[in-house]
């Protein structure tokens, strides 16, 4: 038998979850057609593209993120610096969650990742505003279920989704409340004060970049869900000199750095606030 080619695969994936899908222009359910159209009742239409994932975005946008800077992110990724992150999202996703739906998951190594580590088989999704980020994710990651589109105009069902992650990118509450099932959960992940202090440190001594506090960000989760749970990770690792110049790439805070950064090591230090949503 022939290889199925990346295209067709992602067909028979996404029409096997279609009932997940609503149209990002007027909301109707959509159906995934046998040669790789997602249609609502209003005849609106998204292809699957030969890579394998759907471009669902209604109106241009413009990303900061680059294809190389995903090229140094899925690799600063894959050498383990988030696998204590990871491990920590899988144990609050627990074992019941289905569909676990990955918002701002650039190109998809943490949703890989994650679901990797779980027990029980899942439906993966993953979306970004940025198509290059997506193209990387689709390239490298089979069976899953990645869209260009923006989180706060997403392209999936009411009371569709267990599990919603927010890893270090922006977030849209009412959004998650619309997609989310009852008791639902969302996992939210926020830079806290020593997060790459190395680079802190040593690009931005005595300026404001220097310093950061997520409070804010903390008290607008607080007040948008129950049962919040927010746990600290805090780690340091040490770091391959061939990956300085990748993890300078993959944050804003190493882009433009005149100064020659060195480092042996790098810490990692989050805030995982885990919510549920009450209807
Ligand atoms: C700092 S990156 C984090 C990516 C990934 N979660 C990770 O930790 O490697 C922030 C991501 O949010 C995405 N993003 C920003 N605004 C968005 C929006 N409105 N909808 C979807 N994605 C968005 C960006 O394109 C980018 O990939
Ligand atoms: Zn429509």
């Amino acid at each position: 038998m022939g290889k199925v080619s990346k295209r067709a695969a992602s067909i028979l994936y996404m029409k096997e979850h279609e009932t997940l899908f609503s149209c990002p222009l007027c909301k109707a359910g959509m159906n995934v057609t046998d040669d790789g159209h997602i249609i609502c009742g209003n005849l609106h239409s998204f292809d699957i593209a030969k890579q394998g994932y759907v471009n669902f975005m209604v109106k241009p946008a413009t990303s900061m993120y680059s294809k190389s800077l995903f090229e140094s992110r899925q690799e600063i990724i894959n050498s383990g610096l988030y696998n204590p992150l990871q491990q920590t999202i899988a144990k609050h996703i627990g074992v019941e969650a289905q569909i676990i739906l990955d918002t701002g998951c650039g190109e998809g190594s943490h949703l890989e990742r994650i679901c990797n580590l779980l027990k029980q088989d899942t439906v993966a999704v993953g979306i970004d505003i940025s198509k290059e980020g997506i193209q990387s994710a689709a390239k490298f990651y089979d069976q899953r279920i990645w869209c260009v589109g923006d989180l706060s105009n997403s392209p999936y069902k009411e009371q569709s989704v267990d599990c919603i992650l927010n890893i270090l990118s922006p977030a849209n509450y009412e959004e998650f409340g619309r997609l989310l099932k009852p008791n639902g959960k969302v996992i939210k992940v926020v830079p806290q004060s020593e997060y790459l202090k190395e680079i802190r440190k040593q690009a931005f001594a005595n300026t404001e970049k220097e310093n950061y506090s997520n409070d804010q960000t903390v008290q607008r989760f607080k007040e948008h869900f129950m049962n919040v749970s927010h746990e600290r990770l805090t780690y340091t690792m040490p770091l391959s000199s061939y990956l300085v110049p990748k993890l300078l790439e993959m944050t804003p805070l190493g882009w433009h750095l005149q100064e020659d950064i060195r480092l042996t090591e790098i810490t990692i230090d989050l805030d995982v606030l885990v919510g549920e949503y009450a209807r």
